[in-house]
Parts: structure tokens; sequence; C-alpha cells
């Protein structure tokens, strides 16, 4: 999380980092800063909140200086306040930084016993203290610097500025990613070439373990044995366009309204609907003679994962392990050389799929991955990518990556069925057609919306409300959950309905309304004695269903909302949509600011 930029130029920069951090404000927006060399001396501006604070800071108090570092914050070490927001000071050292020092106590009661005197509870303003340290003791910057990252465990973007020099940033990566951007006369630190777009497309993209000495008109990047390295120099193709919200009032809602444009492109990239056939490039292992698929995810993007693990062990009979990516880069899991592994992100920089990514490389295990982000970390660290084609998502709840990492997966799934002969020519072609309908099949439900912002309203007056489904809606009850506490802060749980009677039904009262996810499907009766046991309970059921479903469901339910008729095979993409229009709108009737939503951030970099 958090975002950096570091530009060395020949005209004021301030102005120049705070548009980059615009770009990077998804990484964490609890505070900002920027610092510059002004006629000699450090100097910054720091704010609390959102960088539009630290814009009307630097309107009232403008910074000049042709050197500068930049920060935009989602606190890990040190509540977020204007003390702790960065850049950070000491001596004549300047840092900004991405990621978690996990030795800093350490590091910080040897220097205080050295008489270094800190003012924040950050790990950063350490790592600032120990390169001013080897400075004092007559280490050149580049020395110091590289003295210090050495001593320093954790993942950790970072980008030094020195007082005393003003051609020179120092930068290094270690987990979180940092790119430099090649201008002319100008040279560019930033966790992402987005944040770099307006300056330069030239970018190279600097490795673990890697630090630059950068300067006006050179890069020398070294590994970290202090070794010179080569880094490939790459075009980017990240738009310099701030995406507006268009006629809507949040991103959220936008992207909500993309959905059926952005899942119809996602699925020609990968299914040619003329010719009924499934059109992909080759993959580093082949389907017929898996024996297990590894899906590892975080969040959405893990419920994603979860939803297809229904599909590709009915259609294709793959068996899938899925995991949440934070317990899956520790649980040390044998993987079978027959196996291949995949990975789902919308960013392609969220920490622990990384980690999980990285483990499977160890273990020798092909490796495809489904991401938005093109050139991501993830996206360069797979053997083949499939991009979901969502567009850039700038909500922190994820939406359109969600629907369209299902297209993917569905496609794949088909594939995997197709090619270890497990579905026959017709069925193919009817999951193919099924699939082409789910464009349109999203735009009718875009139709309901005010319906769902009705039931809202009712929502919102709730402190906690139970989601539950099954079968594919099992993971579909867990995203409604997970979308309506992120925006709204109402608690939601989401459940297998079967598992009802093992626990929360003890919940039910008229104070927790129950959303049943059910179109009618094969398991449509379980779902139905599962709502009878919530009625006979005193339970409020607000039921998502198709017309079928209404009229066969004969319980008696707060709202039932009826959906247009879904082949059962894309139901997931469809009633995805539901579960975000409510979560949308009740947090609209909330009053919470839905697209940064309090402690969160759109990338998560940290563990
Ligand atoms: O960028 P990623 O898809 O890897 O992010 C994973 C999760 O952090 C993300 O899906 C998160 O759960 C969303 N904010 C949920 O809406």
């Amino acid at each position: 999380m958090c975002g950096i930029v570091a530009i060395i130029g020949g005209r004021p920069v301030a102005p120049l980092i705070v548009d980059a951090l615009k770009r990077l404000e998804y990484r964490g927006y609890d505070s900002a800063g920027v610092a510059t060399i002004e006629n000699g001396r450090l100097a910054r501006r720091r704010a609390e909140g959102k960088l539009v604070n630290l814009e009307a800071r630097l309107e009232a108090e403008p910074l000049s200086g042709t050197i500068g570092i930049g920060h935009t914050r989602w606190a890990t070490h040190g509540v977020p306040n204007e003390t702790n927001a960065h850049p950070h000071f000491a001596g004549d050292v300047a840092i900004v930084h991405n990621g978690i020092i996990e030795n800093f106590a350490e590091l910080r009661s040897e220097l205080a016993a050295k008489g270094h005197v800190f003012s924040t509870q950050t790990d950063t303003e350490v790592v600032a203290h120990l390169v001013s340290e080897g400075i004092s003791g007559g280490s050149s910057p580049q020395e110091a610097a590289f003295a210090a990252l050495k001593r320093l465990e954790g993942a950790f973007a970072i980008a030094l500025m020195f007082r005393g020099d003003e051609d020179l940033l120092i930068g290094a990566r270690n987990g979180p990613p940092l790119a430099i951007g090649h201008g002319e006369g100008e040279t560019y630190l930033g966790s992402d070439a987005i944040a770099l777009s307006p300056f330069t497309n030239q970018v190279t993209y600097l490795e673990d373990g890697d630090w630059a000495v950068v300067r006006r008109d050179s890069v020398k990047i070294c590994d970290m044995n202090g070794s010179p390295v080569e880094r490939p120099r790459q075009t980017s193709v990240a738009t310099s366009f701030l995406v507006d919200k268009g006629n809507h009032r949040h991103f959220m809602e936008k992207e909500i309204h993309e959905q059926p444009e952005v899942i119809s492109h996602t699925l020609a990239n990968y299914l040619d609907f003329a010719n009924g056939a499934i059109r992909q490039p080759e993959l580093p292992f082949d389907f017929a003679t898996l024996d297990r698929l590894t899906i590892s995810a975080c969040g959405t993007a893990y419920l994603s994962g979860l939803v297809s693990k229904y599909w590709f062990e009915r259609f294709a009979r793959l068996p899938v392990d899925i995991d949440i990516a934070s317990e899956f880069r520790y649980r040390e899991m044998p993987l079978s050389k027959n196996s291949a592994a995949v990975f789902i992100s919308q960013s392609g920089e969220t920490a622990d799929s990384l980690a999980s990514l990285r483990y499977c490389r160890g273990e020798g295990v092909p490796i495809a991955s489904i991401v938005n982000v093109q050139g991501s970390t993830i996206a360069r660290e797979s053997d083949i990518v499939f991009p979901t084609l969502a567009g850039p998502e700038i909500g922190v709840a994820s939406t359109k990556a969600f629907t369209c990492q299902l297209s993917v997966l569905a496609s794949l799934a088909l594939r995997a069925a197709r090619e270890r002969g497990t579905i026959d020519n017709e069925t193919e072609r009817k999951l193919i057609r099924a699939l082409s309908e789910a464009p349109r099949l999203a735009s009718q439900v875009l139709r309901l919306e005010e319906r769902f912002r009705e039931l809202a309203r009712e929502l919102s007056h709730y402190k906690h409300v139970l989601y539950l489904g099954r079968d594919t809606s099992y993971p579909l009850a867990l995203e409604g959950a997970l979308k309506l506490k992120e925006i709204s802060y109402i608690h939601a749980e989401g459940y297998a309905a079967g598992e009802l009677k093992h626990g929360p039904i003890a919940l039910i009262d008229e104070e927790m309304p129950v959303i049943v996810i059910a179109p009618h499907d094969r398991i449509f009766d379980k779902s139905v004695s599962n709502m009878q046991e919530v009625a006979a309970r005193g339970g409020k059921i607000i039921l998502i269903t198709d017309a079928t479903g209404a009229e066969k469901a004969n319980v008696s339910t707060l709202e039932t909302i009826v959906m247009p008729d879904v082949p059962e095979f894309v139901a997931p993409i469809v009633y995805a949509l539901p579960v975000q229009m409510l979560a949308y709108h009740t947090a609209v009737f909330m009053g919470t600011d839905v697209d940064q939503p309090r402690n969160l951030a759109k990338s998560v970099t940290v563990e």
C-alpha cells in the first residue's frame, strides 16, 4: 500500500509530484506529503486525509525546487495524522516508503542508543535515521543508503533524497513495485507506470533486491550485492488520462454500469461467438493431463476463484484447491508436478497473491494469472496472463473486475472441459451460447436498479445482514457480505445456505435481514428449505431469484426481486450485479465515502 513518487528535473517538481500522486491515491489515502530541496534546504508540506488536503496546503504554501519526493499513505505503523505522514527527514536525508520494515523496533533502539531522536511512530523514519547515521560516519549518500538497505528486513519500496546533492535520488525495491521513468533531462521514480504516465512512457521496473542511483541524465541499477545489473527499458501502455466519473456520482456506480460492455469485451477475447468456439492462447500446461489446479487470490478476486471451482470441477472434472493467498503463502502445501497454479488479481500487485505465486514458482509449477492491470508484477511474473478487459477500476470495492474475472474463468473452465473430453460438442456450444448472453442479461439487471435502491433504503436501517446461497451462489453470498461491509460499514456475513443450521441460525431474528441468492436451479428446493427455517424463526427474507423461483418459493418474504431467466452456467456473473447495487445504494444512504471507504486501499501491497 502507499504510493511513492520522486522526480528530479529542470522545473518545479511539487505540482508534478501531486499530479502523479493523484494516480496513486488508490494505494492509500490516509495522508499525503511532498518534500523538495528549496534553496538548499529540505522542505515539506504534509496533510492528514485525502490528497485534496495536501493540494490546498500547497496552494497556500507552495514549494519550489527541481528535485522532490511524494507519498500517499495507507497507515501501517502510527496513526494517520500529519506527524506520521511521509516524507520523513533525518539529518540531510528525506525518505518516502511503501511497505513494512519488520525489524524497525530493533533498529530504532540501536539508533536511539546512539542519540537519534524520533519524532514519529513510523517504521519509515528509522530508515532515514539509519542512512543519516551512515552519512555522519563519513559515508557518501550512496554508500550509506546501500549499507542501510542491507540491514532492512521486510517488504519495501523506498525513495531517498539528500540535502547537499540536488542531482541524486536513490530508489530501492524489495517486494512492492518501483518503476523508473526516463524523460528528457528528467528522471522519475514511481510505484507504478500509471503514476509516471503524464511524463514518460519509457519505464524500467526494478526487481526485488535492486536499488538505483538516479540522476537527471543517468540511472545506475545495482543488485543486493552492489553489482551493477541491466534491467530492460519498456514502453508502458499506461494512459496518462485520469479516468473520470462521467455522469455518475461515484466511480463504483460507473463501474457497475460498465459491466455489460466490459464483460462482452472480455468474453470476446477468449471465445469466438460467431463460430461457437474457444479462442485462447497456448498454455504452459496441458489441461488434458492435469491432476489438479491450485487457485489463490485475495478478497473479491478469491471469490471469483471460488465460483470457478464449481465450474472446473463440474464441467471439466478437474479438482481445484483454492486458498486465500495470505493462508496459502505460509501453508507449505505440497504441489504435484502435474498441477498448474492460477492467480487472480485486479491490481496484479497484491502482496499475498504475489508471494503465493512465488511459492508456486519455487515448486516448479506452471503459472497462469488473471490480471486487470497490464504490466503489473503478477502479470510480469506469470508464465501466461489472461487479461481481464475491465479497464481501470477506481472504486475500492471491486465490481467490474469481479465479473470480468468470472468471464475469463468461465472461458477457461470450458476450455479445460473440452480438452479433457468431459463435455460433448453440443454442450460446449450450449455453454458458449449461454456466456454470449451474459452482457445482455447484465443490462437487463441494471434496469432493476430502482428496486435495489428501494431495498437498500430499507437495509440501511439495520446493523447486521446475513447473505445465503448454495453452489455458485454461495461465493456470491460471501461477495455480497464483503461488498456491504466494505462500503456501508454494516456488519454482514455470507454463509452457505446449508450451513445455516450449524450455527448462524441462532442469529436469526427481526433485526437481521437475510438475503437469499437463489436462481431456480437443480438445488433450488434445498434453498427453499433453508428459507423456511429462517421464516419459522421470524427472520425477514429478501429473495433474489427468477420468475420460476419466485413462483415456487412458497415462503413469505419481506421482498422478492425477480431477475431475468438466466442459464445456470452464467448465473454467478449476472447475479453479481444485484449484490453490488444493494451495497452501493446502501452505502449512499448511509452517507459513507463509497469510492474510498475508511481504512482501505485499492491495492494491498503489504501482508
Ligand atoms: O487487486 P486484487 O484483486 O488482488 O485485490 C484483492 C482484494 O484486495 C480486493 O478484491 C478487495 O477485497 C476488494 N476491495 C473487494 O471489493
